[in-house]
């Protein structure tokens, strides 16, 4: 497979050799060295060269080089590394896009512009380093690419630590009193808030062994009843385990709710060591979830667990 990773920042960089009055110029430059991806870019997202070249500062472009160097130095490889791992998922043998890492005049953290041969999803390494997320590059470029595949043209990174840290402290302040009212708010918080997550729901244990929808949020579905073992949610009761699948196509032992679907995490709630129930999520995004997910869907599950009776 050929290589869809082009860091161009170096090439952009040599702005820095220039006096900032020629810095349109040198714009005008690379628009003709990499034709038609620039120009497309200036077009499709009506960005004024002139006064957003005019914006940047010479002193923090020097120290985003330097930072930047330094990302590179530490982190080689880590980028495709990130992507491979998921290369079916994201679909890679189509190669129909590349990424282009660079330094870019206003817009998005991410954007896609059509290219000579493929699409160019561009990454705006410098939007990153002004927001501190330089170090991770590599999230945000496997973040546009199944933003891409879901069919977005443009967005800025989330950083999912820091989204579900914030989402943490919303879900601590809510009341314990009633626990369906509080598994009904989380479900309300998690779809709302997480970008890629479209079905929100709770099964619960019933006296007749079956996993019942209890809470949830997104298109009512026809699973309200699951046996144990049956699909992705009665596999993770019956493994007594997280179970992520980022592919359903691939999978058949697999309920389907909605041909929008196209992954799957669900992760059990315990008491006592016995499962009683689980969180289900539905994502319209092939392979978005990560450990990340996983560590803090399981620390919901925990609070649920110890309230529910
Ligand atoms: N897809 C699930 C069924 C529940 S829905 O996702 C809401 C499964 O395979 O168990």
């Amino acid at each position: 497979m050929r290589n869809i990773i082009e860091n161009r920042v170096d090439e952009f960089m040599e702005m820095l050799r220039y006096d900032k009055s020629q810095w349109g110029e040198f714009w005008k430059k690379m628009e003709r060295r990499f034709s038609p991806i620039l120009t497309n870019y200036v077009k499709k997202f009506s960005i004024n060269v002139e006064g957003e070249l005019f914006g940047l500062e010479r002193r923090s472009l020097d120290r985003f080089y330097f930072d930047f160097k330094e990302y590179e130095k530490t982190n080689k490889g880590k980028i495709s590394e990130r992507i491979r791992k998921y290369s079916e998922e994201l679909e890679l043998s189509r190669e129909d896009f590349i990424i282009f890492i660079a330094v870019f005049p206003g817009g998005k953290d991410w954007c896609v512009v059509e290219g000579k041969k493929e699409n160019v999803i561009f990454v705006n390494a410098y939007n990153l380093w002004l927001k501190n997320e330089l170090t991770n590059l590599h999230d945000a470029v496997y973040q546009a690419i199944i933003h891409f595949r879901h069919g977005e043209s443009g967005g800025n990174y989330y950083n999912k630590e820091n989204l579900f840290q914030s989402i943490s402290e919303k879900i601590e302040s809510l009341s314990r009193e009633n626990v369906r009212n509080y598994m009904k708010r989380i479900c309300e918080i998690l779809y709302k808030n997480i970008p890629y997550y479209d079905w929100v729901g709770f099964y619960m244990v019933n006296d007749e062994n079956l996993l019942e929808l209890t809470e949830f949020v997104g298109e009512p579905t026809e699973h309200v009843k699951i046996p144990i073992g049956k699909g992705i949610c009665g596999q993770a009761a019956a493994l007594k385990q997280v179970f992520l699948v980022q592919d359903v196509s691939q999978e058949s032992n697999y309920l389907s709710c909605s041909p929008k679907v196209n992954s799957e995490i669900v992760v059990p709630i315990f008491k006592d060591g016995k499962v009683i129930g689980e969180i289900d999520i539905d994502s319209h995004y092939k392979a978005p979830f990560d450990a990340r997910d996983k560590l803090f869907l399981e620390t919901i599950c925990e609070v649920v667990g110890k309230l529910w009776k």
